[in-house]
C-alpha cells in the first residue's frame, strides 16, 4: 500500500471499518451539527487515532466502554492550507470513537444555497462534494481512499426540505424533516454526499431514476431515459451492478462538475440537460465509475488515473453500445485533440511534469485532465492490440479480483503483466508498454481515433477561414461536430468572422454548455465585445468548473478582459461555489 500524502491518517495502525453519522442540517447558520462514530479495526498498539479534519469544530470525543461513553483526550493540530487539521485523539483499542463537531459555513466541501439560487427560488438548497480532500471539512474521517467503509446515518433538516445521501435512499419523496439511510457496501471518504433541498423523484426505469427539483424533474428523466439500458450494457461487458439502485441527482447550475460518481446517487450538473441527450455521456461516465472507481479504487490521488482513466475508457463503451460507433469515435476524438493541443506547447522538462509514465502518479484535482486521458488512450491501444474477445473478459476479471478494494499503479501493472501480457506473449512489446508506463506524453505509436464527419468538418472549417464561405450544413450539425468545429478553430477571430458565425448559427446565447464555453472563449480571446452580455450571463448562471474556467482563461489574456473578469467575477461570486471561486481568483492573481 502507497502512503497517502494527502492525509493524516494512519491506517497502517488502524482502520475504521464502519461510520455511524448522526447529522443537522441548520440552513440559518449555514452549517452541518454531527457526531461521527467510528468502529475501528486495529492493527497498532491501539494508543491513538488521527483523523482528518478542515474547520471544523470539534465538540467532544468519547470512547465506547462496556457500560457508555467516556471522554478522550485528544489535540486539533494547526491548520495546513491544503491538508486541514489533524484531529489527534488518545486512546486505548476502543472499538468505537464518536466526535461531536460543528462545520464551518465556508466548509470547502460543501455549498449552501439561498433559494434564489435554485430553479424553485422559493427553499434554500445545501449539497456537498467531498472528492479529492473536502470529506474533511464536514465529517471528520480517515480521509483517504485507501481506507473504505460501510456508514449509516441519521439527519434532521427543515420539514420542507428532501435530504439524499450517497445511499440507499429509496424513491418515496416523502418529506418528514428526519432520514435514515444506509450505505452497506465499504466505501472510501470521497464518496461520502449529501444533499437537501426541494426535491422530487421521477422514476426512469426499474433500477434507476432522477431526483431533481420539480420544474426540472421530468425533463431531466426525459434526458437521462437511457440510464437503463447503459446499466445493461455495462453489465454484459463488466460484470453486475453491485450497488442496488442507480439514481441520479440534478442538481443547482453552481455545482463545481459535470457530474460526481456518489454511489446509489450520482450528482449532476443541469447543464447537461437540454434536450437533445447530445451530452448524456456524463451519466455514462459517473455509471462507469461503478465499476472503475467505486468497486476498484485507487488508494491515493497519485494513482487517480486508475479511477478516471479507466472510468473514461468505459465510458466510451457504454457510449457505443448505446448510441454506436459514429458518436463514440467523435467523443474519442475530441478527448484526444484537446489533449494533444495542451502538450504540443510543452518542452520535454514540462511534459515531464505535466504527463509523467503512469505509474510515476500525476496529481489531479478535476481542473485538468491529461494523466486521465492518457490512462483512457492507454486502455483503448490495448484493445486495439488484443481484440475485444481478450480485452473484455481482462478488464472484467479486473473489476472483479480488485472488487471493493483500493489498489495502486503498481498492482493494475502486475494483473496487467499476469493476465494480459504474459499469456498473450509477442502481441505488443516491453518498450511499448514502458512508454505508456514509464515515459512522458502520449507515445508515438498511439493510434488516432479518426472520424469522418470530423474530416468535413475540418474540410469546412477551413475554407470558411480562407475564402468565408459558411459550413453548408452546420444547422444541422450534431453538438460534436460543433465542439470539433470550434476546437479546431484559432483561438483569435476577427470581428467580422464571428458576426458572420453567430449571425447564421446563434452562438451567443446557446442553452448547450459545451457549446458555449468553446464559443465564449473565443469571444473572449478575440475581444468581441458584442457577445459580452451574454458571456457575463453564461458565467453568472453556471458554476461548473469545466465551462467557466476557460472563458475566464481567455479573458484573462488581455487589460480590457482581465478588468472585465473581474467585474463578472465580483457579481457572480456569491453564487460560485467555494471551490469554484478558489479556482477563478487563481486565474485571476496569474493574469495581474
Ligand atoms: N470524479 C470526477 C470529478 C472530480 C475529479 C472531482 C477530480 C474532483 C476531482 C467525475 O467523475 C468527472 O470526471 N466528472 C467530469 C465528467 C466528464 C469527464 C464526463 C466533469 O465533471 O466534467
Ligand atoms: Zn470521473
Amino acid at each position: 500500500m502507497t502512503h497517502d500524502r494527502h492525509s493524516y491518517a494512519e491506517p497502517a495502525l488502524v482502520r475504521t471499518t464502519h461510520l455511524d453519522l448522526e447529522l443537522d442540517l441548520d440552513f440559518s447558520a449555514k452549517v452541518l451539527i454531527g457526531a461521527a462514530t467510528h468502529t475501528l479495526a486495529w492493527s497498532g498498539p491501539g494508543d491513538r487515532l488521527v483523523l482528518d479534519t478542515r474547520d471544523l469544530t470539534v465538540l467532544s470525543v468519547e470512547g465506547s466502554t462496556a457500560d457508555g461513553w467516556e471522554p478522550l483526550e485528544h489535540n486539533l493540530g494547526l491548520p495546513d492550507d491544503e491538508l486541514g487539521s489533524a484531529l489527534a485523539i488518545r486512546t486505548a483499542g476502543h472499538e468505537q470513537v464518536r466526535v461531536s463537531y460543528r462545520t464551518a459555513p465556508t466548509a470547502t466541501g460543501l455549498q449552501w444555497l439561498e433559494p434564489e439560487m435554485t430553479a424553485g427560488g422559493v427553499l434554500p438548497f445545501m449539497f456537498s462534494q467531498s472528492q479529492t480532500i473536502h470529506a474533511r471539512s464536514w465529517v471528520p474521517v480517515q480521509d483517504t481512499p485507501s481506507v473504505r467503509f460501510s456508514y449509516a446515518a441519521h439527519v434532521t433538516a427543515p420539514p420542507e426540505l428532501m435530504v439524499l445521501m450517497s445511499a440507499d435512499n429509496g424513491t418515496q419523496s416523502r418529506r418528514t424533516g428526519s432520514y435514515d439511510v444506509v450505505m452497506p457496501e465499504p466505501i472510501p471518504s470521497y464518496l461520502l454526499a449529501i444533499a437537501a433541498g426541494d426535491l422530487v423523484f421521477e422514476p426512469i426505469g426499474e433500477r434507476s431514476g432522477v431526483w431533481a427539483e420539480p420544474e426540472m424533474a421530468k425533463r431531466a428523466a426525459a434526458e437521462f431515459s437511457d440510464t437503463e439500458e447503459m446499466m445493461r450494457v455495462t453489465e454484459a461487458l463488466f460484470g453486475p451492478y453491485r450497488w442496488g439502485r442507480y439514481d441520479v441527482l440534478v442538481l443547482p447550475p453552481s455545482f463545481p462538475y459535470g457530474g460526481m460518481e456518489n454511489p446509489r446517487m450520482t450528482f449532476a450538473t443541469p447543464t447537461v440537460v437540454i434536450g437533445d441527450k447530445s451530452l448524456v455521456s456524463v451519466i455514462a461516465h459517473e455509471l462507469a465509475h461503478s465499476w472503475s472507481g467505486n468497486l476498484v479504487t485507487q488508494d491515493s490521488w497519485d494513482d487517480i488515473w486508475l479511477n478516471e482513466g479507466f472510468t473514461s475508457y468505459v465510458e466510451n463503451r457504454i457510449v457505443e453500445a448505446v448510441y454506436g460507433t459514429e458518436l463514440a469515435v467523435m467523443e474519442t476524438a475530441i478527448k484526444q485533440h484537446s489533449t494533444v493541443v495542451k502538450l504540443d506547447p510543452l518542452s520535454p522538462a514540462e511534459l515531464a511534469v505535466e504527463l509523467p509514465g503512469l505509474n510515476h502518479g500525476s496529481e489531479y484535482h478535476g481542473t485538468t485532465s491529461l494523466g486521465p486521458l492518457k490512462g483512457c488512450w492507454f486502455l483503448s491501444w490495448l484493445e486495439e492490440r488484443f481484440g475485444r474477445e481478450v480485452f473484455d473478459p481482462f478488464l472484467r476479471g479486473y473489476f472483479d479480483r480488485f472488487a471493493f478494494r483500493s489498489i495502486n499503479s503498481e498492482d493494475f501493472v502486475a494483473h496487467l503483466q499476469e493476465h494480459l501480457l504474459t499469456p498473450r506473449p509477442g502481441v505488443v512489446s516491453a518498450e511499448e508498454i514502458a512508454a505508456w508506463l514509464d515515459e512522458p506524453g502520449i507515445p508515438q505509436f498511439a493510434v488516432r481515433a479518426e472520424s469522418d464527419r470530423f474530416e468535413v468538418v475540418d474540410r469546412l472549417r477551413h475554407s470558411w477561414l480562407s475564402t468565408g464561405e459558411l459550413p453548408a450544413g452546420g444547422k444541422t450539425w450534431t453538438t460534436q461536430e460543433w465542439l470539433r468545429f470550434l476546437d479546431a478553430a484559432p483561438d483569435v477571430l476577427d470581428a467580422e468572422q464571428l458576426q458572420q458565425l453567430d449571425r447564421e448559427f446563434g452562438l451567443t446565447g446557446t442553452a448547450n454548455g459545451e457549446i458555449a464555453r468553446r464559443w465564449y472563449s473565443i469571444v473572449a480571446a478575440s475581444a468581441y465585445t458584442p457577445a459580452y452580455d451574454e458571456l457575463a450571463t453564461f458565467l453568472t448562471r453556471v458554476g461548473r468548473m469545466k465551462l467557466v474556467l476557460p472563458v475566464y482563461r481567455a479573458l484573462s489574456r488581455t487589460e480590457a478582459g482581465r478588468e472585465f473578469a473581474a467585474r463578472v467575477f465580483e457579481s457572480a461570486r456569491p453564487g460560485y461555489h467555494p471551490i469554484t471561486t478558489a479556482a477563478v481568483q487563481k486565474i485571476l492573481a496569474a493574469a495581474s
